[in-house]
């Protein structure tokens, strides 16, 4: 089967490079010139486990091929997922610019019946423009006689365990314009994802507007747990409690689950943030208030104040300190800084004036570009080592598993001053720790 897909980023390229190692036929369209050359030549423009290894095998066996070109990658294609950024504008509404621009390429080339299944996260209504903008294409090239189906397929996966996570997803969710044949829709849907079926993954056939909401329902969701034990975790230091023992009480109540309840320095990276301000938006003009994603939104900004006031307690004050920040990437085993706490936290510090150094195992490139400006105030480093040498005070912000093994006596001896802020609690365990630092981990002592 030919597979196309639109928008070769986080979640296309993760899905093309899967489906080609599954058996598919993929041709994969953007937009960037610089990306496509990479890929062509086997290289992954992002960091996720597994990737460039089957990209690369997937070139040598001819079974995906990247292209800028809309007519060559859409004339052969069985089926075509749309997986085009969706990001925030400054109102928190998602910007659909780039929706808009794919649908209509695809439409100038399309040739015979159609199914489009959009894979990006886009507001209630979205499928039905969509659908909208190709027909009024296709009736400007008197070809309104083609059958397109427009079906919404929201993606869950996790960056960090992409390729795990599309190969293994809990469900997949299938929403179908009421106005379509569902019956035939379901056929290819089978077909496509019948390796999921074999899996028994549950697939879930639902009308539009409820695939689009699922996906913001489900990440709200998220971003609610998360801002909740973090808002405990703040209480927990006041009163002397111990978060990490209480949220493993509340983990073990079957009815709320362990996952999501490690405390921390709040949700960022590119869906969360993100998706949590298009649901505010879209309730808004639907007359709908959505306080809790509000107070979830709302906590989450102001954390990263709280954790920066407890920084400048207890060092007295930040300017001209030199802080050192471990972990750049909004969460590990990933390079994608967007929207990463521990950018928003640096930005913080800076602005109150102190020096950064950073290391990160995987974020250094794109946080060099966010940077570029501040040349001055941030220096990056090769390894742990060099990154706490002569600072005053050290700040863990993303857990990746190398920190854990992090020679805690070598880090001290190379201090100037011995502050340690672990904003994961990777330490928080460990006895040896205190003796060699002031170490403040989150929501308890
Ligand atoms: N990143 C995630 O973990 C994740 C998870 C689930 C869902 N999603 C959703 O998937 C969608 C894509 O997210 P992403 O993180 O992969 O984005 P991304 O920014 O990494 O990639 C988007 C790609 O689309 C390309 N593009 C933009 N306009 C184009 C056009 N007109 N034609 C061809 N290519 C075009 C861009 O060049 C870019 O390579 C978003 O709606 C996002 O919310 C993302």
């Amino acid at each position: 089967m030919n597979v196309t897909i639109i928008g070769t980023g986080y979640i296309g390229l993760v899905q093309g490079v899967v489906m080609s190692d599954l058996g598919f036929d993929v041709v994969c369209i953007d937009s960037d010139k610089a990306k496509i050359e990479i890929l062509k030549q086997g290289k992954s423009p992002i960091y996720e486990s597994g990737l460039e290894e089957t990209l690369k095998k997937s070139l040598k066996n001819g079974k995906i091929k990247f292209t800028l070109d809309y007519n060559s990658g859409i004339k052969n294609a069985d089926v075509i997922f749309l997986a085009v950024g969706t990001p925030p504008l400054a109102d928190g509404s998602s910007n659909l610019n780039y929706i808009t621009a794919a649908s209509k390429n695809l439409a100038q080339f399309l040739s015979k019946d159609s199914l489009i299944i959009t894979k990006s996260t886009v507001p209630m209504g979205t499928n039905k423009k969509i659908k909208k903008i190709i027909s009024d294409e296709l009736k400007k090239r008197n070809m309104d006689n083609l059958n397109v189906s427009v079906i919404s397929n929201p993606e869950f996966l996790r960056e960090g365990k992409a390729v795990y996570d599309f190969l293994n997803p809990d469900r997949i969710v299938v929403g179908i314009d009421e106005n379509d044949n569902k019956e035939k829709i379901k056929k290819e849907i089978y077909k496509i994802y019948e390796y999921f079926l074999k899996k028994q993954i549950p697939i879930i056939f639902t009308n539009l507007e409820t695939a689009e909401l699922s996906k913001y329902s489900s990440n709200a969701f998220l971003s609610v747990k998360i801002s909740f034990i973090n808002e405990m975790a703040m209480l927990s230091e006041k009163i002397g409690a111990n978060i990490e023992d209480v949220s493993k009480i509340m983990g073990f109540d079957h009815r709320i689950g362990n996952e999501f309840l490690n405390a921390g320095l709040g949700f960022g990276g590119s869906c969360f943030p993100k998706d949590t301000l298009a649901i505010l938006n879209i309730g808004k003009n639907n007359d709908c208030e959505m306080s809790i994603v509000n107070s979830a939104v709302k906590f989450n900004d102001d954390l990263k104040d709280i954790l920066i006031k407890k920084i400048k307690n207890k060092l007295e004050d930040v300017n001209g300190k030199t802080i050192s920040v471990l972990g750049l990437s909004f969460k590990p085993e990933t390079d994608d800084i967007r929207e990463s706490p521990a950018i928003k936290i640096i930005k913080k510090l800076i602005n109150l004036g102190a020096k950064i150094k950073v290391y990160c195992p995987q974020g250094m490139e794109k946080t060099k570009k966010e940077f570029e400006n501040y040349l001055d105030c941030i220096k990056y480093c090769k390894n742990e080592y060099e990154c706490a040498k002569n600072s005053d005070c050290l700040i863990l912000t993303t857990e990746w598993e190398q920190f854990k093994n992090i020679d805690l006596e070598r880090i001290k001896s190379v201090m100037k001053s011995n502050y340690f802020f672990d904003f994961r609690n990777m330490f928080s365990d460990n006895q040896n720790i205190r003796n060699y630092f002031h170490y403040y981990p989150i929501g308890r002592n």
